[in-house]
């Protein structure tokens, strides 16, 4: 089974999005998937209102998640960790341990557009067209990211 964990710096907007979307797109017995936050501001929260009101328009309920902290155990736990942008990419990597661990951190749009770093942006402190747009970001990745997991046997 692989362990993807999707990392964003609350755990509120993007990453529970990241999360809810590949659950949606995958069997569940062949893929663990978990979210976290590199910054602990959130810790135990649901995720944003709107970030859930998305989701709903989109068929998800991701209304069950609870916010927590990334930590150092999390390379042990998991195959892959998609970070939402260079900032957070940058904060995880400081707490890699070794190659190994650092082999496992991989910017989420990377996947549609390889190799050019681009970022999903923040939606925290913009309006609801900031969500919209990352959902559609998220979605186009999670295809991506899904169509490799399930054609492997
Ligand atoms: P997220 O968005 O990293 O996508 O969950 C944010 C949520 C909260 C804050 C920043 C970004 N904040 O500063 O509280």
């Amino acid at each position: 089974m692989t362990k993807i964990l999707m990392v964003c710096l609350g755990n509120i907007c993007r990453s529970p999005l990241a999360e809810g979307i590949l659950k949606s797109k995958v069997y569940n017995y062949k893929v663990f998937i978990d979210s976290a936050g590199t910054g602990a501001y959130h810790i135990g929260e649901k995720p944003d209102r709107r970030s859930i009101a998305v989701a709903k328009l989109n068929g998800l309920n991701i209304s069950d998640q609870v916010a927590r902290k990334f930590t150092v155990n999390d390379f042990d736990d998991f195959d892959i960790i998609y970070v939402m942008d260079n900032s957070n990419y940058r904060d995880v990597i400081a707490l890699t341990r070794n190659n190994e661990d650092k082999s496992k951190v991989k910017i989420i749009l990377n996947e549609v557009f390889p190799d050019e770093n681009l970022d999903v942006p923040d939606p925290y402190s913009g309006g609801d067209f900031g969500f919209r747009n990352v959902y559609k970001m998220l979605d186009e990745a999670c295809i991506a990211i899904a169509s490799k997991i399930n054609s492997d046997v």
